[in-house]
């Protein structure tokens, strides 16, 4: 642990500008793998399920007075390198800069692994200063649970030290990107586990790979990938919400990494990069490239010194020390809630709708697998955090009459903006499509309650967009 410089001068965390072009150059300070900090040559902690992590008083009891720690000492000085802020902030500096920023580790192929790196930064402090060795950061298994677990959410403990307005209702089906009535996306669970490519070549790609793009590309193009889409952006909105006073932490990548569950519900979606694995011919379009592969991020460790973590660590969690208990989608024996019927009238007004013709599918259509997705262009960054599902009926239904939604997507802030990397979104509506084959339909953009209690009415201006239009896609990027 002490073998490396102890140098005063470099005890503050490394600026944004050591890092150049995506490259990192530490000055005077040894770069060492994230192994060699404790838990080398040691068998991997198991990454647990929060509800079973709780069900030992001891072992949360730790948990909380380590972060409830690192808290006070944020509060007593927060440049204090073991604090909580400090750490959180590091997510401010990597995710709440432009989209384009070579630093940015939102809407690229690092998306994952940055985080999955952050999370076990945080992971490694927490059992250090804990002193509890065998602690990992439990996860928040929302396909199974609607609501913030109660180990996050109970008054007075450090876990639930946050701004939040989280709205009373719990998390519906599509937020966690479910769809138990889709025949393709159903059985996966996360509908964001059928995409069958990691890394995206082009710009178009992007939205429906799990990976996502090269950072920096050619096309300059960054946005959110499949999973970043929904469930990521959806979860993050729910626990955060807005408030008539702002936004709450989770809401906002400025201070998202600043609420302990935001460890939680990332160390979920890097339970789904596990699960999403396990398919070798999904893992194998993982990019081989130096570039995707050579990568190291640099975090700051509790003794203020920079810490590295390399991708080569990075792709095996076993290395960065855990596993997880399981990889099932659901907790075994739940396999999530049975969604209750929403109307219009419980939903805040539609923000955006369009009636188009469903195109006539051909007699034999030529790929079984091919898909059809709805494109929506030209979209203008809304104004305000919200998360819209996306609702699609035949044209004569009645007016109170929701339909079946065919996905979500969620803008959430990044400081003083809404962060909005692109201006097309897409869904994929294939079941809608063959129902409603030569149809009119009408698709419409109804956002979901994320205003805590006592907040007012929730009322969304509409959102600018320029067309809906439904084309079809060939099934070798995803769907299988
Ligand atoms: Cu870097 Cu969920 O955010």
């Amino acid at each position: 642990m002490n073998d490396y410089p102890h140098d005063n001068s470099t005890l503050s965390a490394p600026s944004r500008r050591s890092f150049v072009g995506g490259t990192t150059v530490i000055a005077g300070a040894a770069a060492l793998g994230l192994a060699s900090r404790s838990v080398f040559g040691q068998a991997p902690r198991t990454r647990m399920d929060i509800v079973a992590f709780a069900q030992d008083a001891t072992r949360l009891a730790n948990f909380e007075a380590a972060v409830q720690e690192m808290m006070d000492r944020s509060a007593a000085d927060e440049n204090d390198p073991r604090g909580w802020l400090p750490n959180a902030n590091v997510h401010r500096d990597f995710c709440s800069i432009p989209d384009d920023d070579p630093s940015q580790m939102h809407y690229c192929y690092w998306f994952l692994a940055w985080h999955r790196a952050y999370i076990s930064v945080t992971e490694r402090k927490i059992r250090a200063i804990s002193g509890d060795d065998s602690f990992s950061y439990p996860y928040w298994n929302w396909s199974s649970d609607r609501h913030i677990p109660q180990a996050f959410a109970r008054s007075g403990s450090s876990l639930s030290n946050a701004v939040r307005y989280t709205v009373p209702q719990g998390l519906r089906d599509d937020q966690v990107d479910y769809f138990p009535d889709d025949p393709v996306f159903g059985p996966f669970g996360v509908a964001a586990l059928s995409v069958r490519r990691f890394e995206a070549r082009t710009p178009g790609q992007i939205r429906g790979s799990f990976g996502g793009i090269r950072r920096p590309n050619p096309f300059g193009a960054y946005d959110n990938n499949r999973l970043e889409r929904t469930p990521h952006g959806d979860v993050h909105n729910y626990v955060g919400g807005t408030s008539g006073q702002g936004a709450g932490d989770m809401t906002d990548f400025t201070t998202a990494g600043r609420d302990p569950i935001f460890f939680a519900h990332h160390g979920n979606l890097d339970r789904l990069w596990e699960v999403w694995r396990q398919d070798p011919a999904r893992k194998a379009t993982e990019p081989p490239s130096e570039h995707f592969l050579n990568h190291r991020f640099v975090f700051t460790w509790i003794d203020g010194m920079p810490i590295e973590v390399p991708m080569s660590d990075v792709l095996d969690t076993t290395k960065l020390g855990y596993v997880y208990d399981n990889l099932n989608v659901f907790r075994t024996g739940a396999v999530g809630p049975v969604a209750s019927a929403e109307s219009a009238s419980s939903r805040p007004p539609a923000v955006g709708r369009q009636t188009i013709r469903v195109p006539l599918q051909p007699e034999a259509a030529p790929d079984e697998t091919e898909r059809k997705i709805l494109e929506i262009t030209e979209v203008e960054a809304p104004t305000q955090p919200m998360t819209v599902s996306v609702f699609v009926k035949p044209a004569n239904a009645p007016p109170d009459d929701l339909g079946t939604s065919i996905g979500t997507f969620s803008a959430l802030l990044s400081g003083g903006r809404i962060a909005w990397p692109s201006r097309t979104l897409t869904f994929d509506i294939t079941a809608a499509a063959k129902k409603y084959a030569g149809e009119q339909i009408t698709v419409q953009l109804i956002p979901h309650r994320i205003r805590g209690q006592g907040s007012g009415p929730e009322i969304y201006p509409p959102l600018k967009f320029g067309q809906m239009r439904i084309v079809t896609e060939g099934a070798s990027d995803h769907h299988r």
